[in-house]
């Protein structure tokens, strides 16, 4: 598991004709058209084939369908073994969303194993559809085995990618670049997510970033229990009461070494294991309980890939971390918690402990005296009822910065919907014995959560992602297996970059 052990696919380019190319397979894409109109890819490949790939997509009534498939073992005579059709859909509907999903599909007709393959140059979009074809390819080919016997057939998997192009400019190795890293953080958050809770825990999840410290420009942070103490650190404190796994607040810091153009703080929410405390949930919503750490996955991969990429801004990661459990000392229905900055919360639902522990971890943010803030949150199974398991949920002040992160998310293929900070139900949070409840009413639980972590953020630019949708997958999802997703990684470090550079790739 963990950084250094997930495989990227080495990308290299080759100016020689594609069906002269010695590898695995070659994954070919396929517009749905007429014959003359199948793409540029699919008419030069049949054209060295004397008509022999239309043919077989006449015989076999393959319509090029948006991700559908056709993968055959190569004719006679061919330097590949295996040609795998992917279909694009309609010329006017292609778009990088469509070109990464048709990739992240075809690595699985791939034979079994480490595999590679050619692909030609996706389209005249040039970077950016070459870019989402790698990212494809990559997040395709993730799979979680750690603890599967060895017995099974090993998952497809692409381990060297070969472009080719007769055309070639300098944006090509960037793309090529940013995709690799950005795939590569994913597949990490997911492994994380991944990792039975048993042994993610707040110590463990702290072990995993405090690994990046290796890393150039990256130093981190711990706090246990006692500095938690020290630092009058409440909602986090109150979260973990009932488990024996000891608290954490991480912070891991990336400081560019040349010029600095902007600071922000990525704050993730760190609960290794969700059973709601006192306020137990059912065996069913326990089950994927887990993945309640997603936001800490996607915000250590994201300060990870920020210093690959040498971005030039100062980044901080920062992730309470903590297991809600309902043992002896576990916080009870009626407590009161004192956050660090001195306000309190009465907990009514000890089940809506995620906002409680983000209010020290915002509070500490905020003190960092960062430009912006934007916080990730497995946070409520409302936002799920709301906008399902595809779509996140983005609210800001100002609304700007949740538009950015939407252009920065559709660029991505990661779909975020901007949701209203209601400033009406701010009364639903009233208490009649502390400063707020933990609890709303029955309505707009993303909302009124949201504005729960509103009073705990003075920065004049914050954002919230409440990704408890997309962040694990139960039914199959486009870009990888069943699990951790590793949602909003590539949203994030999209986001990021486009503050570098506003150009087209923001
Ligand atoms: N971790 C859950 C939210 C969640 C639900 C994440 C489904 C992923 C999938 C969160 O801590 C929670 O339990 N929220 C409660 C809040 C309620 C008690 C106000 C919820 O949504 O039911
Ligand atoms: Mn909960
Ligand atoms: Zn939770």
């Amino acid at each position: 598991m963990a950084t250094d052990e997930t495989i990227t696919p080495k990308v290299s380019f080759s100016a020689e004709p594609i069906d002269r190319s010695r590898v695995d397979a070659l994954v070919i894409p396929v517009l749905e058209g007429e014959k003359h109109d199948r793409g540029p890819a699919f008419a030069a490949l049949d054209r060295a084939l004397d008509g022999w790939l239309n043919e077989l997509v006449q015989d076999q009534g393959f319509r090029a369908k948006a991700c559908c498939v056709l993968s055959v073992p190569a004719p006679g005579g061919s330097t590949a073994k295996r040609y795998v059709l992917v279909g694009l859909g309609p010329a006017a509907k292609v778009d990088t969303s469509v070109i990464r999903r048709a990739h992240a599909k075809a690595v699985r007709y791939l034979a079994p194993g480490g595999q590679s393959v050619a692909i030609p140059l996706p389209g005249p979009e040039g970077s950016q559809w070459l870019g989402a074809a790698i990212e494809g390819l990559a997040l395709g080919s993730y799979s979680f085995t750690k603890y599967r016997g060895a017995s099974d057939d090993p998952p497809a998997e692409v381990r060297r990618i070969l472009v080719h192009t007769s055309r070639r400019d300098e944006t090509f190795d960037r793309a090529v670049r940013e995709a690799q890293v950005l795939s590569s953080a994913t597949c990490w958050a997911r492994d994380l997510v991944n990792e039975p809770p048993g042994s993610m825990t707040p110590a463990h999840i702290a072990a995993q970033a405090r690994r990046l410290e290796r890393r150039p420009g990256l130093k981190v942070r711990v706090f246990g229990r006692r500095e938690l103490e020290r630092r009058a650190m409440g909602g986090i404190l109150g979260v973990a009461a009932g488990s024996d796994a000891e608290p954490k607040l991480i912070h891991v810091d990336y400081r560019p070494s040349g010029r600095i153009s902007k600071s922000i703080a990525l704050v993730g929410k760190g609960v290794t294991f969700d059973s709601g405390g006192l306020s137990l949930k059912p065996a069913a919503s326990m089950m994927t309980m887990k993945c309640d750490m997603a936001g800490a996955a996607a915000v250590l991969a994201a300060v990870h890939a920020a210093s690959q990429l040498k971005l030039p801004i100062r980044v901080h990661a920062i992730v309470p971390a903590a297991e809600n459990l309902p043992g002896p000392r576990a916080t009870k229905p009626g407590d009161v918690l004192t956050i660090s900055n001195g306000k309190t919360v009465e907990v009514l639902n000890t089940d809506a402990e995620g906002r409680l522990l983000l209010a020290d971890a915002l509070t500490y943010a905020d003190s960092l005296r960062v430009d912006e803030v934007v916080d990730l949150a497995t946070l409520t199974g409302a936002c799920v009822i709301a906008l399902g398991n595809d779509v996140a949920a983005v609210y800001s002040r100002p609304p700007e910065l949740a538009a950015a992160l939407r252009r920065a998310g559709e660029a991505e293929g990661e779909p975020l919907w901007e949701m209203p900070l209601v400033e009406a139900y701010k009364k639903e949070l009233k208490s009649e014995v502390a400063d707020l409840k933990n609890i709303g009413g029955r309505y707009a639980g993303s909302i009124t959560a949201a504005l729960f972590l509103a009073e705990f953020v003075k920065n004049e630019r914050w954002a919230h992602l409440d990704i408890a949708g997309p962040a694990f997958a139960e039914s199959l999802p486009e870009l990888g297996p069943k699990g951790g997703t590793g949602f909003a990684v590539r949203t994030l470090v999209r986001y990021l970059i486009g503050l570098t550079d506003p150009g087209p790739s923001s």
